[in-house]
């Protein structure tokens, strides 16, 4: 192992200069990890790989207010959360899977939340991601048949409840 794999995860909000290595990761988290449990067809629609303008992906992060997952000076991951408690976007870049860095994230998501007061938690998640929710505590409500850009995909609507004696134990 090289020095980086071996430090620790820490995190920071989203800031504009971390747009194009959180759209790398984003793409590659799709075409690479998740890939092995969707079509082609799906995990293009999904990805769009070099058909997403930077500019447009950088507003979005923004306005989901992201925070991102760094080990030694490399973004490796990120996530978000909305005053409602719904996570939008988990994403771990596939060489870094597997070292706690999306239980790092979503721990620190869910005591942000539990310090709003929010009471659930609540995801669409992927059929990769699954058993990553179910091992923090989340449960499966309903699977759902998104379609996107004219494609059927799988996901699964997970839910957790928020309370000062349910958090993540990290
Ligand atoms: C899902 C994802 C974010 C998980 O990130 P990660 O950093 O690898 O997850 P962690 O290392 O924190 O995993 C914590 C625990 O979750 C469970 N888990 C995570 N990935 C798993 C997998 N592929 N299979 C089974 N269990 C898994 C394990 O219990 C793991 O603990 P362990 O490694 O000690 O056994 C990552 O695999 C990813 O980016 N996937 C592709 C993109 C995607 O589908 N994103 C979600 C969109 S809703």
């Amino acid at each position: 192992m090289t020095n980086s794999e071996t430090q620790r995860v820490s995190l920071r909000p989203y800031e504009p200069a971390d747009a194009a290595a959180t759209l790398s990761i984003f793409t590659d988290a799709i075409t690479q990890t998740a890939a092995a449990f969707y079509s082609a067809d799906q995990v293009d629609a999904w990805a769009k790989p070099g058909r997403r303008s930077p500019g447009t992906w950088h507003v979005a992060m923004a306005g989901r207010a992201s925070v991102v997952a760094v080990i030694g000076s490399e973004v490796v991951g990120f996530s978000d959360i909305d005053g409602n408690g719904y996570i939008d976007m988990l994403f771990v870049a596939p060489r870094y899977v597997r070292r706690g860095v999306a239980r790092t994230l979503l721990g620190f998501l869910e005591q942000r939340a539990q310090e709003a007061g929010t009471s659930e938690l609540t995801s669409n998640v992927s059929v990769a991601a699954r058993p990553f929710f179910e091992s923090i505590g989340f449960e499966v409500v309903r699977e759902q048949r998104p379609v996107v850009d004219g494609i059927e995909m799988t996901n699964y609507r997970m839910t957790k409840a928020v309370s000062p004696t349910n958090a993540t134990v990290r």
